[in-house]
């Protein structure tokens, strides 16, 4: 399926251990900084569509702060509930120092 690179922001925006929310076209995508390694994942949670990016980061889990629900962000899955479903996760990429993600159209 044909995707699209598209720009979310500078590169150094989100700091070692931290989380950020970019809007990214019409949705928001939420960017994890592990060890210096960067991860693209929906800012939408699966239960109730909270911001992923505003809960708890432990390693390469993140935590939703509405009801804690677990995703593993490297893959979307869920670690532990109430939801149900995994979470979209991006390609990523740096180009000329900005962070831009693969979106692939529906
Ligand atoms: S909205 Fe994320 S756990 Fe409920």
């Amino acid at each position: 399926m044909a995707g699209e690179w598209v720009k979310v922001g500078p590169e150094g925006e989100v700091a070692e251990g931290e989380m950020n929310s970019f809007g990214a076209g019409d949705r928001m995508v939420a960017i994890a900084n592990v060890d210096g390694d960067l991860h693209a994942f929906d800012d939408v949670c699966t239960h109730q569509g909270c911001s992923l990016a505003e809960g708890e980061l432990d390693g390469t889990t993140v935590e939703c702060p509405c009801h804690g629900s677990q995703f593993d962000l490297t893959t979307g899955e869920v670690i532990g509930g109430p939801a149900t479903e995994s979470v979209d996760v991006y390609q990523l990429r740096v180009e000329g120092g900005e962070v831009q993600v693969l979106i692939n159209e529906q």
